[in-house]
């Protein structure tokens, strides 16, 4: 019988542990509008060079807060530094191909990172998971 309370004990404690759902903060919120604003502009072809330098140093900022939460999240904030970086050089080289091959990179680190953390509540609303 305390054999069995022990292994009760043991299977409830192997629970695998439930992260809750989480608001994001003030600024994760605003990074990920400026995220969003600069792709856009990029995609537009606004200031490309420019524009995809400010993106590559918001990565830095926002690789700073999920650094040491996330491999998965830290991994796409560096691929969209390495691509925004690259956006910016093919831009100021005319190099159109070389534009639209890294943006590409950027749309899917978006992604990778929206399918891990990203926890939509309803339309427009979401919270990091
Ligand atoms: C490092 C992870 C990560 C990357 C990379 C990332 N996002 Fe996000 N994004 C999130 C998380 C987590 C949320 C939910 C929390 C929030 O809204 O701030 C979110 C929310 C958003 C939102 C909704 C903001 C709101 O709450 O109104 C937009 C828009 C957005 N992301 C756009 C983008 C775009 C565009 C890119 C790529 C150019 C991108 N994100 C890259 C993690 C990421």
């Amino acid at each position: 019988m305390r054999m069995h309370t022990l292994f009760l004990s043991l299977a409830l404690c192997a629970v695998p542990a439930v992260f809750a759902a989480e608001d994001p903060s003030p600024q994760h919120v605003k990074w990920m509008k400026d995220t969003e604003d600069l792709q856009h502009k990029i995609r537009d072809g606004q200031d490309v060079a420019a524009n995809a330098k400010s993106l590559a140093a918001l990565y830095k900022d926002i690789e700073a807060y999920w650094g040491k939460k996330s491999e998965v999240a830290a991994k796409s904030c560096k691929d969209s530094q390495a691509a925004a970086t690259a956006v910016a050089t093919a831009a100021a080289a005319n190099d159109a191909a070389g534009v639209a091959s890294n943006r590409k990179l950027i749309g899917g680190a978006c992604r990778t990172c929206h399918d891990q953390h990203r926890e939509k509540v309803s339309e427009g609303v979401y919270k990091i998971k």
